[in-house]
């Protein structure tokens, strides 16, 4: 079986600390989509590790780490992450699976990434400006170069032929970058990439699950930024939903058992684009400087706002989401009152649907309202210490949501988690 655990809103959920809290009930864990615009947090002790494409499972271990077909590798920042972790002690040689299948991020396609933000003006996506989205194109272009072919005595002819044509796009864009110097680090990671297991990781993880093992789908971003679903074009460039999980590493639907659904107890976004429960006062301040919301990949302060359950709820729907879990709740602690948005007001008219098109339309979120629960949430350790306010917060999520509410996060540690009987 196959049980996946991702974001339900634009990102930075907690799904790092999760996936390393859950990782022991489980012999594998895969990334299936995304690449290093991801950073996952979780402490090793009281080291924090932020992970970009290394699945979160990285430190235990007895698991082994796979790296889908759907998840795009840049090869020089991977090379710092494995540096890194490998420094940490861990064996990733032995325990870090690659699909053959998952495409290369090329120094021109970050460049691409910073030419199409610079030439979208007041409209940029606000891309972490990895690569990604020009890589995706490439893939679903037909002209992108995969891990398998960088085994392949062609390859730096193929790696020229593509590097040409981006170099003439961006001549087109009027975008000027040297990136020769990017090539040799580029060709030194290549080299080092290759020495990690490359494999069809679709018949391989196939096979694995046919003998009993337990694996879980790691997801990258949220579900507020899948292609399809998310607030287009203010989105990434893979499918963030469960059904990415099959795409993105040769998994039938059949196999698909527990879907974990992460939601902070409130809401962040970074980069630009819809977020219809923004607050931009004070009390967004206090939830940015209570929550330490600032991107653990790019560092840039991330907005805030309350719960917005109309998003969750579509969140649930799409992902089939069958345990809820909350994280950042201990952030809400000495808030005088704590919204939850539960309709939108759009032209006059209440609706529980995330509309279509949120960006050129206003959207006026309506509110219920919980006070607050005079306890500190961090103290908590069982479901019994959670204080009644609390209790009537969660609940209203619930019975908005229809999903269980498994476990609730309150704190950065991989034990602050309180199981929900
Ligand atoms: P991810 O991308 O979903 O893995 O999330 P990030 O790592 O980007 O961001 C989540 C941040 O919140 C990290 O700094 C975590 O250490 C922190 N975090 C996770 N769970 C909790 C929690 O329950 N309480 C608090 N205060 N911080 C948390
Ligand atoms: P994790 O896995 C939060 C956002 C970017 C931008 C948009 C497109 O840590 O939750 P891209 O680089 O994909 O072209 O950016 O998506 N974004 C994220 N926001 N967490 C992430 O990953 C993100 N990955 C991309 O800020 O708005
Ligand atoms: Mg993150």
């Amino acid at each position: 079986m196959v049980d996946v655990l991702l974001g339900l809103q634009w990102g930075d959920e907690g799904k790092g600390k999760i996936v390393d809290f859950l990782a022991p009930e489980y012999d594998i864990i895969a990334r299936f989509q995304g690449g290093p615009n991801a950073g996952h947090t979780l402490y090793l002790n009281d080291k924090k590790v932020v992970l970009h494409t290394i699945p979160s499972g990285v430190f235990h271990p007895k698991l082994l780490n796979v790296i889908g077909n759907g998840v795009v590798i840049d090869p020089v920042s991977f090379k710092a992450e494995c540096e890194e972790i490998e420094g940490l002690g861990v064996q990733l040689a032995s325990t870090l699976i690659i699909s053959e299948k998952a495409h290369i991020i090329l120094p021109t396609h970050k460049a691409l990434d910073k030419a199409n933000e610079l030439a979208k003006g007041s409209n940029k996506i606000g891309s972490t400006l990895k690569g990604i989205g020009p890589t995706y194109m490439d893939k679903t272009g037909r002209n992108g170069l995969r891990v398998g072919d960088l085994l392949q005595s062609d390859f730096t002819e193929r790696y020229n032929t593509l590097k040409d044509k981006h170099l003439s796009l961006l001549k087109q864009m009027h975008y000027e970058e040297d990136i020769s110097h990017l090539e040799a680090d580029f060709f030194a990671a290549v080299e080092a990439l290759k020495k990690y297991k490359i494999l069809a990781v679709d018949y391989w993880l196939n096979e694995q699950i046919s003998q009993g093992k337990k694996v879980l789908a790691e997801g990258a971003q949220g579900t507020m930024l899948d292609i399809d679903f998310g607030t287009y074009p203010f989105v990434t460039s893979s499918n963030t939903i469960t059904a990415g999980l099959c795409t993105g590493l040769g998994i039938a639907p059949k196999w698909v058992g527990k879907v974990f659904g992460i939601s902070k107890a409130y809401c962040t976004r970074v980069g630009s684009g819809p977020f219809p429960t923004e607050l931009l006062d004070e009390t967004g301040d206090l939830l940015r400087k209570k929550g330490n919301e600032f991107g653990s990949t790019t560092g840039r302060p991330r907005r805030c706002g309350w719960i917005d359950l109309v998003a969750l709820k579509y969140a649930c729907m799409l992902n089939g989401v069958t345990d809820l879990i909350i994280t950042k709740a201990d952030v809400l602690d000495e808030m005088p009152q704590i919204g939850l948005c539960t309709s939108y007001q759009i032209d006059g008219n209440t609706t529980t649907q995330f509309p279509f098109d949120i960006h050129h339309t206003e959207t006026i979120p309506q509110y219920d309202y919980v006070t607050q629960w005079e306890k500190n949430l961090s103290d908590c350790v069982a479901d019994g210490d959670l204080p009644e306010n609390f209790n009537t917060f969660i609940k209203h999520i619930e019975s908005f949501t229809g999903v269980k509410i498994s476990f609730i996060s309150n704190g950065v540690g991989r034990n602050q988690l309180i199981v929900r009987k």
